[in-house]
């Protein structure tokens, strides 16, 4: 018998994502369903999930054990979101309003709105006003089914800003049930300070910046924007064999709005993803698939910017590319915490069926944070991050939209979200309002 202290019992799915990782090609059409589900664990990690005849013959619930009726629910691992830009301060609705009359992403940021606008606000703001920012977003995910969050910095772009956002996700993440994995960004944009000497800004990247990131713990992935009038492809491969070098794991926004050759880069270099690829060449969609890199796919970001252009999903998948989605939650180009909106888009607007979204942002999503021994799929063993959402089967939770069906989530075998509310309280530290 095995000792459970929370058990959720008769869920009228439960979909695993089980089985081995990264899913790739047919494999991604797989979800693992158990009907009338029975699913347990003991300090935060699963013990036990299958039908209800072997639940009561193999599962023991302790005492106090917490028992959660799982009938008219469908069970869910957490959402692994693996590309947000969480820690930043100020929005960026006007610039949206400017969209909408006309103006392209960008005209704006060529003006130095766009993501300068947002290095300004987060510049100006305390560590405290970004940890307190990033918790209610955590907030909001929770409430919409993510529970692992990859956090990018990239607003700072100087050594003191960029290590106030990378201490604001590691407070964040202290204080928060959400797991959060870190990535420093400094290369995101070139400051404006820099703008003509990008070189100089390079070499402070690489000589100073990186080496206290570093020496403080503070990052595990390094990403950089790889576009035409940021980053080139030499520039990028610089500063991802410079990061390599010092450590870190390897991500590249590559090919979002012009063919660069970020993807193939991603590729070679040994990245982990390669993200955006709304401009990916069939070379860089052929790299990718022979290659361990997972290639993340942002639709968001084309819904935001309203571009006809959409990252070629079904390509991706023929070809047995590691296909992972995310919401690139960021107040210029996606302003969302929701990756059921994300799954919602990738299915309506880039054709992925139902099954390739559901394990793109789950089993996927955490390969490619380098998280799937322990998220991403509900196994034995693996922590105890569940959602269950009010359907009768998992194909309504994309089916039916502009409403959140989420009811209950499970954090770390601890009961996070009841009904709809974030219960406060059994995380001490967490409660913001
Ligand atoms: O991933 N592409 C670059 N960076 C972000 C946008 C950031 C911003 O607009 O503030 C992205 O889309
Ligand atoms: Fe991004």
């Amino acid at each position: 018998m095995k000792s459970a202290d929370l058990a959720v019992l008769g869920c009228e799915e439960l979909v695993t994502c089980g089985g081995p990782i990264p899913k790739r090609k047919d494999a991604l059409q797989e979800v693992a369903v158990i009907e009338k589900g029975f699913i347990a664990s003991h300090q935060g990690r699963i013990v036990f999930i299958g039908d209800e005849k072997s639940y009561a013959q193999e599962v023991r619930l302790e005492d106090n054990a917490n028992c959660i009726e799982g009938s008219g629910l469908v069970g869910l691992p957490g959402f692994v979101d693996p590309h947000t830009h969480l820690p930043f301060a100020g929005t960026r609705e006007q610039e949206f309003v400017l969209r909408l009359k006309g103006a392209t992403y960008q005209q704006l940021a060529e003006k130095g709105m766009g993501i300068q606008t947002t290095v300004k606000a987060t510049r100006e703001a305390t560590k405290e006003e970004l940890v307190s920012l990033c918790l209610s977003r955590l907030d909001r995910m929770l409430l919409n089914g993510t529970t692992t969050v990859e956090g990018k910095s990239g607003y700072g772009l100087n050594l003191e800003d960029e290590i106030k956002q990378l201490e604001a996700l590691r407070q964040a993440d202290d204080l928060h049930p959400a797991d959060i994995v870190s990535t420093f960004m400094g290369a995101h944009e070139v400051p404006s300070e820099y703008k003509s000497k990008k070189g100089d800004y390079i070499d402070l990247l690489i000589n100073q910046i990186l080496p206290e990131i570093q020496k403080k713990n503070l990052a595990e992935f390094f990403d950089v924007f790889c576009e035409e009038g940021v980053y080139s492809i030499e520039e990028t491969r610089t500063l991802v064999r410079a990061a390599k070098d010092a450590g870190f794991k390897i991500k590249i926004h590559a090919d979002e709005f012009s063919p660069l050759g970020g993807a193939q880069l991603a590729a070679e270099e040994g990245a982990s993803s390669a993200d955006h690829l709304i401009n990916i060449t069939d070379e860089g969609i052929q790299k990718l698939a022979q290659s361990q890199t997972a290639a993340i796919l942002l639709p968001a970001v084309s819904f935001f910017l309203m571009l006809e252009k959409k990252a070629p999903a079904r390509k991706l998948i023929e070809q047995g590319a590691i296909v992972s989605l995310a919401t690139d939650f960021n107040p210029g180009s996606a302003m969302t915490e929701s990756m059921l909106f994300v799954l919602q888009l990738a299915v309506f607007t880039m054709k992925m069926t139902i099954e390739e979204a559901i394990n793109a942002a789950t089993a996927n999503a955490a390969f490619a944070l380098a998280r799937h021994q322990d998220s991403g799929s509900l196994e034995v063993g693996k922590k105890m991050d569940l959602v269950l959402y009010n359907a009768p089967n998992y194909p309504t939770i994309v089916y039916h939209l502009g409403i959140n069906p989420v009811r209950h989530v499970i954090k770390n075998g601890t009961l996070a979200v009841k009904d709809g509310q974030i219960i406060k309280n059994i995380y001490p530290a967490f409660c913001t309002g």
